[in-house]
């Protein structure tokens, strides 16, 4: 999910790595690491910044013409020194740096630990590693062979780079669902997750696609295969010199990058978690809690701000399907108001940081009271997950822009799954049900793709909407939450007063506020209390307000009222707030750009909260 950076030539890599890896800082990270190949090969790490690992070097052997380094956001285990990467084999003669996640790291792991391999760090990655050097030791292939069988048996999303003390020109790297490039110098290689730390040094450069395997030696044409051994021709493309809009992913700015993300993002949530085929899901970060979960009295989640949102979605979910009574509480509320809460308690903490303090007190004060707490969180290793007793991370990578998307979508999968999982162990779903349901999630990556490519359509509907001075979301049901999250984020980053209402509650106070130049979002998806949404609608209409309306694909009557609509693709009410918050988030960042404001660093608000 972070950065790669390796090279081999001519030229001394410590230099080249270490600036990349301050290239690629932005990607956000916890740890960093260098591998260097001079006569033999060593590995240096440590967690913390780029900056801390070049201190830690200082007095340190450099030479090598050959190495790689890698900046972590780490997925399986806590950032520290032991699971920052590189990763050793079990000779020292291989080590290893790796993007992503692996999916079936568990019974991998189980069988090498079974033939005698020991491992050191908690890592998913360091399997991969330790099963290509038994590769090459028992099937006697070369390592480019053995990278490739050993992809073979992986399932996940990886971009790896491989070093051998028997190669001191050669790389070997590959990728899946993580990016990799490839900078083809004079007879030198750079590859790197992004075009960012190879600018400087070439423009020619060879993006790997997904399942592609790459040999890089000093001196030599690259080979570039797949891994199922079919050799491709490299397609060399020139780079645009601009490092800002690289960074970005060629994004304008972070938001926009990683409301693009989500498709790759829900299914990361969902990797290893979903089977769809096998009718199988499961959590294995709260396994331990289950029976406590299948038989507590209530569930109270608690967050704050979007993750709040995220939270409310989930009440839906477990009340629905898992038939679980479920409070949501502010955190900050929570601390403060003294709760009744007790050790037949679960208490799930949501939060895309891990560091919000009104989240982390409202843990600590319901420990205090003796109850068990869960995390949902983003960020591995951090204050909330080292807080609770056990948790399941989002896995949505790291989040620059301050204002929440993709973790928003991604907490919200989590609570899906978790719903499910205690739906069909407590048998309050039926099986059909449970299984279209999974098929249909496992599609939600997709329709999310397509729901983006409203972009356009969703913009020029912004244009129109730039200057005006307040909005109003309305749903009901599962689009409740989706309405708060809508007008939280036109809040946060355009400065432009929104509410989030229930759709019904409207007329208990907010109606006052509609005329002509009141602008109402209406989230009316075909699912669920669709008519009473129109009904809704009419009373906005009958005062003159303007509708957006999201709206399922083929939908008449709410066009026929709104005066702008927006078709989003046909799926599962309980699933809609998966896909429905995309166009607000579009929304939200066009008026915000139009704006000219910061979308990126909205004016008075910080990424994580760590303070009251
Ligand atoms: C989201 O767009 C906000 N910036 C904010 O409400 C955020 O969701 C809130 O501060 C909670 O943060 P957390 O998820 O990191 O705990
Ligand atoms: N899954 C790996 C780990 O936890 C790689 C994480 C990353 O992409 O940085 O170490």
């Amino acid at each position: 999910m972070c950065g790669i950076v390796a090279y081999v030539g001519d030229k001394d890599a410590f230099p080249i790595l270490i600036k990349g890896l301050y290239r690629l800082e932005y990607r956000g990270y916890d740890s960093a690491g260098i591998a260097l190949l001079n006569e033999s090969l060593k590995i240096y790490k440590t967690r913390g910044k780029v900056a801390d690992l070049e201190n830690f070097m200082q007095d340190k052997d450099h030479k090598g013409k050959i190495g790689i380094a890698h900046t972590r956001w780490a997925t399986h285990g806590e950032p520290n020194d032991i699971n920052a990467h590189p990763h050793y084999s079990r000779t020292k003669k291989l080590a290893i740096i790796h993007n992503g996640i692996i999916e079936n790291y568990g019974p991998l792991k189980e069988e090498l630990i079974s033939r005698g391999y020991r491992f050191t760090s908690d890592t998913d990655t360091e399997v991969l590693i330790h099963l290509i050097e038994d590769i090459r030791q028992n099937e006697g292939v070369d390592l480019p062979e053995a990278v490739r069988i050993a992809l073979n048996q992986v399932i996940g999303a990886y971009a790896i780079v491989v070093i051998s003390d028997d190669h001191p020109d050669m790389l070997v790297a590959a990728r899946k669902g993580s990016p990799l490039v490839v900078g083809i110098g004079d007879n030198e290689y750079y590859l790197a997750s992004d075009a960012t730390p190879i600018v400087e040094h070439t423009k020619d450069v060879v993006y790997l696609d997904d399942e592609e395997i790459v040999t890089v030696k000093k001196g030599e044409k690259m080979l570039l295969k797949t891994i199922r051994n079919r050799v491709k021709t490299p397609y060399i493309q020139k780079l645009e010199f601009n490092l800002s809009a690289l960074e970005k992913g060629g994004f304008e700015h972070f938001m926009l990058k990683e409301i693009y993300e989500q498709p790759r993002s829900i299914r990361d949530s969902m990797r290893g978690r979903l089977n769809a085929r096998d009718g199988i899901v499961s959590l294995g970060g709260i396994l331990d809690y289950e029976p406590k979960l299948l038989n507590t009295h209530r569930i109270i989640i608690i967050a704050c701000g979007t993750s709040w949102h995220a939270a409310l979605v989930g009440e839906y979910l477990l009340e629905e399907l898992a038939r679980i009574p479920v409070e949501v509480e502010y955190a900050s509320e929570f601390r403060y108001r003294n709760p009744v809460i007790d050790e037949t308690d679960i208490v799930i903490a949501v939060s895309q940081s891990g560091e919000t303090a009104d989240t982390l007190a409202a843990i600590e004060l319901a420990r205090e009271k003796g109850a068990t707490i869960l995390g949902i969180c983003n960020v591995v290793g951090s204050s909330i997950a080292r807080a609770t007793h056990a948790g399941v991370y989002t896995h949505a990578g790291p989040e620059i822009g301050v204002a929440s998307t993709k973790a928003f979508t991604a907490q919200v999968t989590i609570l899906t799954l978790m719903a499910l999982r205690l739906a069909i162990k407590k048998g309050t779903i039926e099986t059909s049900r449970f299984q279209q349901i999974i098929d249909e999630l496992e599609e939600i990556p997709r329709k999310v793709e397509e729901t983006l490519n409203l972009d356009k359509e969703i913009s020029s509907i912004a244009k129109i909407f730039t200057y005006a001075r307040n909005f109003l979301y309305l749903g009901r049901g599962y689009n409740f939450p989706v309405a708060l999250e809508g007008a939280l984020k036109l809040k946060e980053i355009s400065y432009i007063h929104a509410e989030g209402y229930p759709a019904a509650e409207m007329k208990h106070g907010p109606i006052a506020l509609i005329d002509r130049e009141m602008p109402v979002v209406v989230i009316a998806t075909n699912r669920g209390p669709y008519d009473k949404v129109l009904t809704n609608i009419q009373e906005v209409k009958a005062r003159k307000g303007k509708i957006i309306a999201i709206v399922t694909k083929g939908d008449k009557k709410v066009r026929e009222l709104a005066d702008y609509s927006i078709e989003i693709p046909e799926t599962e009410e309980l699933l809609v707030p998966l896909l429905a918050t995309i166009p607000l988030q579009l929304i939200a960042y066009h008026i915000a750009v139009m704006r000219d404001c910061n979308v990126d660093q909205p004016r008075n608000l910080a990424k994580s909260v760590t303070v009251e």
